[in-house]
């Protein structure tokens, strides 16, 4: 039966002892996927109370190689392997890949053949279309745990280190984390090979890529085309969620959706304690607050169908 693989793979663990033996624990400087210098930082670095064991529960600011059962030797080898890149802590740095993946190319994905073929967790009720680093369904999985939540991302290596950080956070805290999912996919062509008709409660995308040039839109993450897909998932009374540091992105997402007829913009979200999320807890966010970029947010209701 066909389903998805999250291979693996190498995963680069990385660590050295400090001069002064001390761990490091906060941003460590780079260059961003758009060439910007900045500081990467994790999404659900702040607001999370220490787990009942009173620690911290930002799993990887303290990862270590034993933390991915590396010990002696292997330790001694992921050390030595990134000869130069040093870090106390697995980061996104080494999971970097390319900036971007055409969703139009039709990439070599294994997927469910159908939703009942699907062979992760197939009550997912809340989807993070492009999820990234993972920093958002990781927090929403914290923070909701009667929801199951799904992250889709379509570069390989990016899906890789949201399943690492998943699982270190499931072997920190037992029983926790069991309610996240990932799957490395290009949702713009497969979403409803994963989900059902009226399934989900609610879609996010967060910072999506702006595609900027012209000739590029019909790659943008919202489409009139898609919107009827992800009408088609979304329950009655579903939700979605937009937010982008681009303006002129934010005006075609909302151009696009404003126009659709099962759509109606939700003007207050004050009682939705999720939009809160969605604007500020993803890892891209920590990056545009970081740079004090203005976010753009809109959400969005899922009308009844009409009757034929
Ligand atoms: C700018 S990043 C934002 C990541 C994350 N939402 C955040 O706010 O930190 C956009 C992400 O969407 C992913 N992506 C783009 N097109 C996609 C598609 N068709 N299916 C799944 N993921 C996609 C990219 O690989 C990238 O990781």
């Amino acid at each position: 039966m066909p389903g998805v693989q999250l291979a693996r793979g190498t995963l680069w663990h990385v660590a050295r002892e400090q001069a002064d033996g001390e761990a490091r624990v906060d941003g460590d400087d780079m260059t961003d996927e758009h060439g910007e210098a900045g500081v990467q930082t994790q999404g659900r670095a702040r607001d999370v109370p220490p787990g009942p064991d009173g620690k911290d529960r930002t799993a990887w600011k303290r990862a270590r190689p034993s933390d991915y059962g590396l010990e002696g030797e292997d330790a001694k080898f992921a050390t030595v392997a990134l000869s130069g890149r040093v870090k106390w802590r697995v980061t996104e740095v080494e999971f970097r890949t390319r900036a971007h993946s055409n969703p139009l190319n039709d990439g070599l994905f294994d997927v469910p053949v159908c939703p009942s073929a699907f062979r992760g967790d197939q009550h997912v009720q809340w989807l993070d279309v492009g999820c990234g680093y993972g920093g958002l369904a990781l927090e929403l999985a914290c923070q909701f745990p009667a929801k199951h939540i799904m992250g889709m991302e379509i570069r390989d290596r990016v899906a890789e280190y949201c399943v690492l950080q998943r699982d270190t956070l499931r072997e920190r805290y037992p029983g926790e984390y069991q309610n996240v999912s990932f799957v490395r996919t290009n949702a713009q062509k497969y979403l409803q090979n994963f989900v059902r008709k009226g399934q989900l409660e609610k879609i996010m995308f967060c910072y999506p890529d702006p595609h900027f040039k012209r000739r590029k839109w019909r790659q943008r993450v919202v489409t009139t085309q898609l919107l009827a897909i992800y009408a088609y998932v979304l329950q009655e009374g579903g939700r979605l969620y937009f937010v982008t540091d681009v303006k002129d992105l934010w005006d075609w997402m909302t151009g696009h959706t404003d126009n659709h007829p099962l759509f109606c913009r939700v003007e207050d979200v004050k009682d939705d304690p999720v939009a809160s999320y969605v604007r500020n807890h993803t890892n891209e966010a920590a990056r545009v607050e970081k740079s004090e970029r203005p976010k753009f947010f809109a959400c969005y209701e899922r009308l009844p169908t009409p009757p034929l």
